[in-house]
């Protein structure tokens, strides 16, 4: 094959192959190995969703996807704030986007990691959720030393929120309940940071109603006391539109959110913040696989599970990305393939037996070793998980056109 793979952290511009659709791609480089196809309209549509519809300013959870080519369109569609989880995305975000304001919104760090953030980054908001995290952004920063350090820190504490409407909760790592969200915010005053307020619905959320009932919990912290709010943020959880589960659109989020905010009745000058990943990407990417090998109902193919796959193996996950599939016709043209619907299991390409997905994929009758299978929507916590193990790392960005 002869597209090149794209090293994640290569310098700008990474100018990709750009081709008309999926079928050209397949028909120019009968792809052998494992194609990330991006569609740019997609990212700068749910942007303009967000931007047009959330009531404040929306920051990208790098976390979702920190692969190059899609931070580019993520940032090429307008986004210039930016979720991190860790030092490593805080420099490839400094690095290659040097205007992008960083949020470090993981409430337990890597020690030493919130003070070189600051000292290097220029990151001045952090989420915690405990004394212990306070006291070490505090004295990593130098804040409890110097008053100036201290004020221009903005320290979200990160509240406990149920998480009956999403599909992968995040209420159970992290995040601190009413009282001692109270306590948190007082010793933030205290230390002279301005105090924000944080939580996360859980991924995948099916129910904008969550977060009202999660606004609603910051009300109670803010009725319990008098500390200033200087930001909100409602965190990601805003879903994807995927196969198999019913989701409203984003906009009945959005209502959800306003809602939420009016009975909080902020101070004026309270920022409001979201920080989705799976919602910004999850439209804007298709993985491209080819089926090395059929064995009766059972396919083996270029990627899996410990590639760009993951998701396949989680629990408790009723989603269903939508799948296409592409086969070389009789006249050497490529063609999608389609005709009566069979459940398959399918196999990554390691030699790992744990490199299967976990449910069926529903696919042509016919399907072969040679064609090709396009999972569509998996910009969301694909390429994020790949690893290289048994030597297969998926590295290779296209470009498409059409909006498909
Ligand atoms: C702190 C934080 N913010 C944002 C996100 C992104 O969540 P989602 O992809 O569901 O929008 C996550 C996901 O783990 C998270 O932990």
């Amino acid at each position: 094959m002869s597209l090149p793979a794209i090293a994640s952290r290569e310098r700008p511009p990474l100018a990709l192959p750009r081709m008309p659709s999926v079928a050209d791609l397949i028909a120019k480089h009968r792809p052998t190995l494992p194609v990330y196809a991006l569609f740019p309209n997609a990212f700068h549509d749910v942007v303009k969703a967000f931007r047009d519809g959330f009531p404040g300013e929306t920051m990208y959870a790098v976390k979702a996807n920190h692969a190059r080519p899609v931070l580019d369109r993520v940032y090429g569609a307008g986004i210039r704030h930016f979720d991190v989880a860790s030092l490593a995305e805080v420099e490839l975000l400094r690095e290659n986007y040097p205007d992008a304001k960083l949020s470090f919104m993981a409430p337990v760090r890597i020690r030493g990691s919130a003070g070189e953030a600051y000292r290097k980054h220029g990151v001045r908001d952090f989420a915690l959720d405990s004394d212990e995290e306070l006291a070490t952004v505090l004295s990593e920063t130098g804040a409890d030393k110097d008053k100036s350090a201290a004020a221009g820190l903005t320290l979200f504490v990160r509240l406990y929120v149920p998480a009956d409407g999403a599909l992968i909760e995040l209420s159970s790592k992290f995040g601190i309940g009413i009282s001692a969200a109270v306590a948190l915010l007082k010793k933030i005053v205290a230390a002279g940071a301005k105090p924000a307020l944080t939580f996360h619905v859980g991924s995948q959320c099916l129910y904008p109603r969550s977060y009202e009932t999660a606004l609603a919990r910051c009300g109670e912290v803010l009725r319990n006391t008098n500390v200033k709010l200087a930001a909100l943020d409602v965190g990601g959880g805003f879903p994807g539109y995927y196969l198999n589960v019913t989701v409203p659109p984003l906009e009945e989020y959005f209502e959800a959110v306003r809602r939420g905010l009016v009975k909080l009745a902020l101070p004026k000058d309270c920022a409001v913040y979201c920080e989705p990943g799976r919602a910004l990407v999850a439209d804007g990417l298709s993985v491209i696989t080819q089926v090395s090998h059929r064995r009766d109902h059972t396919i083996y193919i270029n990627d899996g599970i410990y590639g760009s796959l993951n998701e396949y193996a989680l629990k408790n996950w009723p989603v269903r990305f939508p799948l296409k599939v592409y086969a070389e016709g009789p006249s050497g043209r490529i063609v999608e393939k389609t005709g009566r619907i069979a459940p398959y299991k399918a196999f990554g390409p390691t030699c790992d037996t744990l490199d299967v997905l976990h449910y069926l994929i529903d696919l042509p009758d016919t399907i072969a070793a040679g064609d090709w299978i396009e999972f569509q929507k998996l910009g969301a916590y694909s390429c994020a998980l790949r690893t290289a193990f048994n030597g297969f790392y998926p590295d290779t960005f296209v470009e498409i056109a059409d909006p498909r």
